[in-house]
């Protein structure tokens, strides 16, 4: 499974210092790619790589791409074509720009990349980013673009160097990556490969430089995270549910969440952990794509909309506070009004606190694209206004229902307003309160005052620390 927002511009990273030369990251996609990111800055600071504000800046611009919904090759097309004029205009002025498609855009179409835009120096997929220095030195010493999209994804993790621990109060840690389940409409089980699992002690130990590094919250990424199943120093297989014990274990971290899932993988005793791990936060992002039993067939989601309610149920009973949010494609081949009819009824019934939802968009390679009875655009259009109007709707209601409450909000820096803080609720909204900075990276109690469309306001109470500033 993917993690939410596939075509949102994800936040721009770059390196660390000490910098002689810059580096600028625009990143697509989902926190995979955001991950990724940080990790590619993370290979490039050694080379003497560091943070680049804007392309025009920058000794190398890297364009870490997202493939999973339609545009997305047209767009990274039309970057790399401005991008052109300003490597030419820096040659002319004797500076030499180093210009990298990354992700899964790189992944599918590297050999149309080179193609089409020959200026592009390094092509290189998920897997592939710990060969990055070694690329970036052969290309600045020679013209032509490197191509190097296959590699096994094991020495992937095994090959980059440790992740940098100063991520700051939310930190993210990939723990598994690809998929097998090779949904109808999905180009995630090509574009990232098979689903592999980072064994155990690779984990902890990032965890803890994280927590070290002054992490409160981690979020554990992968594809299809909760199918991870890594390899425990004494040989035995663990499940996420046995991660998530071992990781509640951390002195000062205080938060856990796991993003993103499939519901065929929520075993009984991952929904239970939602109930004995206090750290782990009352919020699931569990996408369900469609409430249509027919639907999800014809999606290869091997489970039923049966399915979905029990695990929703069962998560609530374990944890009364638990609030879900998943993703809905609408107008996938075949889907009919009843079908929609019974998605409307699932959203209906369970309710949500967030989520994200798509027509659907033939994806060239995937099962569904070749697929008879697409559905008419206009029928997709009126489909996702309705279930938006009606997501949306939830949202609202959920957020009001938050005000009065007293929480626990982690807070991660200073907020938009001069003397304000922004945090995180347990249920992921944003908040804003007025408060010191130093707050940053610790947990304070609030009472919440107001909802907006996308954040709460609220006023500080007590001010708990859980480590030492
Ligand atoms: N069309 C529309 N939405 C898609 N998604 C993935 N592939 C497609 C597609 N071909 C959505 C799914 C997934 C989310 C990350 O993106 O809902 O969960
Ligand atoms: Fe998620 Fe299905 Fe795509 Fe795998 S194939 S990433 S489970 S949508």
């Amino acid at each position: 499974m993917t993690s939410p927002r596939p075509d949102s511009a994800g936040p721009d990273v770059a390196g660390a210092a000490p910098a002689r030369k810059k580096l600028f990251i625009r990143t697509w996609g989902c926190q995979m790619n955001v991950y990724d990111s940080t990790r590619m800055a993370d290979v490039l600071a050694p080379l003497g790589y560091g943070p680049a504000e804007t392309p025009e800046e920058a000794d190398m611009v890297i364009l870490n791409t997202c493939h999973i919904r339609e545009k997305a090759s047209e767009k990274v097309f039309s970057d790399l074509g401005r991008l052109r004029q300003l490597k030419e205009e820096k040659a002319g002025g004797g500076q030499k720009m180093v210009l990298a498609v990354a992700g899964c855009v790189a992944q599918a179409e590297g050999a149309e990349i080179t193609a089409r835009a020959p200026w592009v120096d390094i092509v290189l997929g998920p897997q592939t980013y710990h060969r990055l220095p070694e690329m970036v030195a052969r290309a600045s010493r020679a013209a032509g673009a490197q191509i190097d999209t296959d590699f096994p994804v094991e020495q992937k993790f095994d090959l980059l160097p440790e992740v940098r621990a100063n991520q700051g109060p939310v930190a993210f840690l990939t723990i598994q990556e690809g998929c097998d389940k090779f949904c109808s409409f999905c180009v995630v089980p090509y574009t990232r490969g098979a689903e592999f699992s980072r064994p155990v002690a690779a984990i902890l130990a990032e965890a803890k430089r994280l927590v070290a590094g002054g992490a409160r919250e981690i979020a554990l990424l992968g594809q299809n995270v909760n199918a991870w199943h890594g390899e425990a120093p004494d040989g035995s297989s663990w499940t996420l549910s046995r991660l998530l014990y071992a990781l509640a274990e951390i002195e000062g971290l205080a938060r856990l969440r796991y993003t993103t899932s499939h519901p065929r993988d929520m075993d009984e005793a991952l929904i239970q952990a939602h109930g004995r791990i206090p750290q782990l936060m009352p919020f699931l992002h569990l996408p369900v794509q469609s409430g249509s039993d027919k639907v999800l067939a014809a999606m290869n989601r091997g489970h039923k909309a049966e399915l979905f309610y029990r695990i929703a149920d069962q998560l609530r009973e374990a944890r009364p506070d638990m609030a879900l949010s998943s993703d809905f494609i609408v107008g996938h081949p075949g889907e009919t009004a009843a079908d929609h009819a019974a998605t409307m009824a699932l959203v209906e019934k369970v309710g949500f606190a967030l989520a994200y939802s798509f027509k659907y968009s033939p994806r060239p390679g995937t099962p569904a694209a070749g697929q008879p009875f697409q559905v008419p655009e206009a029928e997709k259009d009126a489909r996702l206004q309705e279930l938006q109007a009606l997501l949306r709707r939830q949202q609202d209601d959920f957020n009001r229902a938050c005000v009065g409450r007293e929480v626990e909000i982690l807070w991660t820096g200073a907020g938009r307003h001069p003397g304000q803080i922004a945090g995180r609720t347990p249920w992921l909204q944003p908040v804003h309160a007025m408060g010191p900075a130093a707050l940053a990276g610790r947990m304070a109690r609030v009472r919440l005052t107001a909802a907006h469309p996308n954040s709460l306001s609220a006023v500080l109470l007590d001010e708990k620390e859980l480590t030492p500033a």
